[in-house]
Formats: structure tokens, C-alpha cells, sequence
């Protein structure tokens, strides 16, 4: 069967940076609870889902050196689509120029590894080229005037290009979890606000991600310290320290964006690991372990080879 590697990436974030002494203009909030209590200082408003998604393609194209006639599938991971209808892969899609299918994953904050799991699986089944995108505007289903949500989160998107290989694949393992019966933590009717229980997201949060991120790496036949760099999704930092901590993963092996970003949903794992690249943090043979969760409660880990 055919296996993957990353062969391109890119972000997009918008120009608007709208930081903690901002937000307390219109909310009852300051820069120091936001600091300590989610370890967010500023976070990018601004653009849509697709228009993010489109750029941050672009780059992932550009960096894998790759036209859009080379990709047969878009995938784009997001939980704010520009519409119900139709899904906004295929404005990505369109506006590329890439001719092959296009769908949307929707896994809320999980989206990216679900993507990443996704596009090995249809390179399994024969795409050769697959352009694998986290998009999110959180900002555009937010109240403003609710301080316990407007503080945390940002808009921002980051893509990957996912070629087959023949041989072993650099998706050394990988796990997807959901548990619908926990919809009532995180959720967002139609036309509403995002709507969270923080405090026990929090607790389910830490817990997931230790589990899954161990299933994975016992899976990839890996310890803890086999992992080069944790890429946890950035909802809280002290989530991340907590999952660091019972990992038993230090906190500088941990991609860490939350402070300039906040919590971009489907877009924080690829924020944080090309930061990382491009941080010089990421060399060709490194292990990756990637873990995300988020509303429904879905939460996903993955281990990935850097093949560079
Ligand atoms: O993407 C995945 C889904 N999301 C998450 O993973 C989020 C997980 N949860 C969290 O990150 C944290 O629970 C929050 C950051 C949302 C909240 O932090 P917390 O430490 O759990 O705070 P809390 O809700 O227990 O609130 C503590 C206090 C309360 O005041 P009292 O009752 O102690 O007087 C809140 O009213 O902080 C108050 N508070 C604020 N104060 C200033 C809540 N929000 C704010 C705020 N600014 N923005």
C-alpha cells in the first residue's frame, strides 16, 4: 500500500492583530488573566475560511515546488465553512485552478489530523498528490461581548502537501477518537455563538491527549523519547503544559504559537509545526507526534516522520 510524506506547507494568517489591551476596550477582561489563564497575548482577526485556506495553499504549493495540476484532491479541515452549502474545498479548489475532488472535514479543533489521516488514506486507495488544508475563522461565530469565549480564539489557516510514496510511509501511526455524547461542551447552532464549558473541556482535554498521544507513539512502536517535537493543538497553554507534564515531554520540545494566535481551531497544528520548520526546529528524520482535540469531543493523534 502507498504511504505519505509532507512535501510542502504554508500559513496564512490575517494582517489584523488585535492583542489583550484591545479586547478590554469593549470586555470586562485584562491582559493579565488572559496571560495566565490561557497564555494567549494576541491573537489575527480578520479574512474567510477560504480566502486563508487559498493562501496558505498557494505557499504549500510553492514550497513543494508544484503546480495545481499535479494535485488531485483538495482537503480542507475547518468548522467554519463560508457556507452550508456549497463545501469551501471547492472554493479552494476553484480558485488554485486545481482540477480533482474537493471536501471539507469537519472535526472542530481535531480537523487537521483528521485530514492528515484522511489524505493517507485516500493516497492508499491511489490519489498520488493530495493538498491537505486547516482553515478557521473562529472570530466569525464568536460574541464579542462574551469574555469567556472573545479572549481565546483567533483566525488563521496552514496547508500541507501530501505526495505517495511507495514504501514505508512517514505516517508512522495515528489514532482518531470522538465521543458524541460530549457535544454539549463545545457547540455552535446555526446562525449562534460559540457556546463552551471551559473548565471541563480543560479537564477531558488533558486526559484525551495523554491517551491518545501514548496509543500513538506505543503504536509507532516509539517511547516519549523518540518524539522530536509535540505539535499539540493550542486551546490553552496550560493544557499543553499539563499534557507536557504527564507525557513526560518538555516544554521546549513543544511547538508552541497559542501566545500570537490564540486558539485558531483546525489551523493551530499547522501553525505551530511551520513555525517550528521554519524556526529551524524540524530536520529531515525527526518523529513528529501531532495531537489535537476539540468539540464534539473529537480529539486525534498522529505520529509523523519529518522526511524534510
Ligand atoms: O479548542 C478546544 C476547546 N477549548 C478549550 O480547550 C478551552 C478549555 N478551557 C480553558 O481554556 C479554560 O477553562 C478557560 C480559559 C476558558 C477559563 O479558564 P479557567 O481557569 O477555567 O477560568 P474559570 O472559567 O474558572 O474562571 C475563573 C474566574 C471566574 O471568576 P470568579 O468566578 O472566580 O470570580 C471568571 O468569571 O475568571 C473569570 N473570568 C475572566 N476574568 C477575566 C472568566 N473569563 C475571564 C476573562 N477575563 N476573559
Amino acid at each position: 500500500m502507498a504511504g505519505i510524506k509532507v512535501t510542502g506547507w504554508g500559513i496564512a494568517v490575517p494582517e489584523k492583530v488585535v492583542t489583550n489591551d484591545d479586547l478590554t476596550a469593549t470586555l470586562d477582561t485584562n491582559d493579565a488573566w488572559i496571560v495566565e489563564r490561557t497564555g494567549i497575548r494576541e491573537r489575527r482577526v480578520g479574512g474567510t475560511t477560504s480566502g486563508l485556506a487559498i493562501e496558505a495553499g498557494q505557499k504549500a504549493l510553492d514550497k513543494a515546488g508544484l503546480t495545481p495540476a499535479d494535485i488531485d484532491m483538495v482537503v480542507l479541515a475547518t468548522t467554519t465553512p463560508d457556507a452550508m452549502v456549497p463545501g469551501t474545498a471547492t472554493t479552494v479548489q476553484n480558485a488554485l485552478g486545481i482540477n480533482g475532488g474537493a471536501f471539507d472535514v469537519n472535526a472542530a479543533c481535531s480537523g487537521f489530523v483528521y485530514g492528515l489521516v484522511t489524505a493517507a488514506g485516500l493516497a492508499a486507495v491511489g490519489a498520488r498528490r493530495i493538498l491537505l488544508i486547516g482553515s478557521d475563522t473562529l472570530t466569525r461565530i464568536t460574541d464579542w461581548d462574551d469574555r469567556s469565549i472573545a479572549v481565546l480564539v483567533g483566525d488563521g489557516a496552514g496547508a500541507a502537501v501530501i505526495e505517495t510514496v511507495e514504501g514505508e510511509s512517514d505516517l508512522l501511526s495515528w489514532n482518531l477518537n470522538a465521543d458524541g455524547s460530549l457535544k454539549h461542551l463545545l457547540y455552535c447552532e446555526h446562525g449562534g455563538f460559540l457556546v463552551m464549558d471551559g473548565k471541563e473541556i480543560f479537564r477531558k482535554a488533558v486526559r484525551v491527549v495523554v491517551e491518545s498521544a501514548e496509543k500513538a507513539m506505543a503504536d509507532a512502536g516509539l517511547g516519549v523519547d523518540d518524539i522530536s517535537l509535540f505539535v499539540p493543538h493550542q486551546a490553552n497553554l496550560r493544557i499543553i503544559q499539563a499534557a507536557c507534564q504527564r507525557l513526560g515531554i518538555s516544554e521546549e520540545k513543544s511547538a508552541i504559537v497559542i501566545d500570537r494566535y490564540g486558539n485558531t481551531s483546525s489551523a493551530s497544528i499547522p501553525l505551530a509545526l511551520v513555525d517550528a520548520i521554519d524556526n529551524g526546529r524540524v530536520k529531515p528524520g525527526d518523529t513528529l507526534l501531532l495531537s489535537g482535540f476539540g468539540g464534539g469531543m473529537t480529539w486525534a493523534s498522529a505520529v509523523l516522520r519529518w522526511g524534510g
